[in-house]
């Protein structure tokens, strides 16, 4: 008897793009944490359209060049402003104007599938960008931070941003922690922040 097809939950990268594809419009800037291949500064490009800005940083020349090359085939390169530079200098190279005025930001962690591994995202550095991107949100700006925890380093990161996020007062802040719960190794999880200005019940 063939096997029902299941149709599967979101991943934690599908759960991010969920989130921010409510909420991101026309016209907005945001910042793409860890362009990679690209798909991610792609899919806010297209969600800011020729009017917005992606702020994209990697510290992987390679990657810049895919991201690149990624967005010049599907026209959206003009609205990008890619950096090749770690995401802890977002504070140095985002413009004075876009403090304040970030709509959304995306952090797709870990290291780039098919390329080196040893070249990953670290605790310390992630969190220093965190603290930037937070702060330079607009007052009902979200961010999204993916973890992949059970790979090198990947461990001490996830635990790291949970305690980070998970300490942020709860009246300036609503934090969720999209994860699999019942799965022996570990899986990507999905953390979403939004800054809320007027005052959220506990
Ligand atoms: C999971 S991949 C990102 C996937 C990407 N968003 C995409 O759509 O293809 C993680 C990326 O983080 C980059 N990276 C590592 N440390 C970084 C840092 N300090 N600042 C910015 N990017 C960093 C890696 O070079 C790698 O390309």
């Amino acid at each position: 008897m063939a096997s029902a097809f299941v149709f599967p939950l979101p991943s934690a990268v599908e759960w991010s793009h969920r989130i921010l594809r409510e909420r991101i419009k026309p016209g907005d800037w945001v910042v793409d944490a860890t362009a990679g291949n690209g798909h991610d500064t792609e899919f806010l490009a297209t969600l800011v359209g020729p009017s917005g800005r992606v702020f994209a940083f990697d510290i992987q020349a390679a990657a810049i060049e895919s991201t690149r090359s990624r967005l010049l085939t599907v026209g959206l390169l003009e609205q990008v402003t890619l950096f090749h530079a770690g995401h802890e200098t977002m504070s140095a190279n985002l413009p004075a104007e876009a403090h304040g005025r970030l709509a959304g930001v995306m952090m797709n962690l870990g290291y780039l599938p098919g390329q080196d591994k040893a070249c990953i995202t670290t605790a310390s550095t992630t969190l220093q960008a965190i603290e930037v991107a937070l702060q330079a949100l607009t007052p009902d700006g979200v961010a999204t931070i993916i973890v992949y925890p059970g790979h090198r380093g990947g461990d001490e990161e996830a635990e790291q941003v949970a305690a980070k996020l998970s300490a942020l007062p709860a009246d300036e802040w609503q934090v969720q922690h999209i994860c699999a719960v019942n799965r022996r190794k570990p899986a990507p999880e999905c953390w979403v922040v939004l800054k809320a200005c007027a005052k959220l019940s506990q």
